[in-house]
């Protein structure tokens, strides 16, 4: 499938079949994770899978409740030390680094046919808990990964007059 042709048939899924994910298609996408670019190459990351049934159960807890992240065939968890590196422009490279590689994975799932979607509502702290992640870590995004279920719903987004402005912000 053609990177287009990804982004475009990528969207939020939140419901999903119940089909385990083939260690290889797991593989696959996590390759892509690894290629992603990060700040001063430091790739001051890693990638927490959960596919047991029981964890994922207690994910739903920590995802404030949202339901459905434990019918997804894994959650995977973009953690970064919370020490990593700030760029001269003031911003923290971790939060940029883990979104390139969880949008990595997403794009890379849905030309596989399997669907994500992001979780930023969940608790800090019972993630951590969760997950064994080191006190001076930071959980930056949770994400589901599986077979999706249903069709995807029409994209709602803003114009891109809405959006892009030349030579001056607008
Ligand atoms: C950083 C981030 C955090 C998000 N957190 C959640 C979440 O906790 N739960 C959820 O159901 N969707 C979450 N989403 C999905 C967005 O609601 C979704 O991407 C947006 O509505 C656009 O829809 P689409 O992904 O289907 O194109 C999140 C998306 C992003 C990028």
């Amino acid at each position: 499938m053609e990177l287009m042709e990804a982004i475009e048939k990528r969207y939020s899924v939140r419901s999903y079949i119940n089909r385990e994910l083939e260690d290889d298609v797991v593989l696959k996408i996590m390759e892509v994770a690894r290629l992603a670019p990060s700040a001063k190459n430091r790739q001051e990351w890693k990638f927490v899978i959960v596919r047991d049934r029981k964890k994922k159960e207690r994910m739903v807890e920590v995802a404030k409740g949202q339901e459905f992240v434990k019918n997804a065939a894994a959650i995977i968890a973009g953690v970064s030390p919370e020490t990593s590196y700030t760029m001269t422009c003031g911003v923290p490279a971790r939060h940029i680094d883990i979104a390139i590689a969880m949008e990595h994975i997403a794009l890379a799932a849905a030309s596989h046919g399997l669907g994500t979607c992001w979780i930023g509502a969940f608790y800090q702290d019972k993630a951590k808990e969760l997950l064994d992640v080191p006190d001076n870590c930071e959980v930056v995004s949770l994400m589901t990964l599986g077979y999706p279920e249903g069709e995807p719903p029409e994209k709602r987004r803003k114009s891109i007059d809405e959006i892009v402005c030349y030579e001056r912000f607008c």
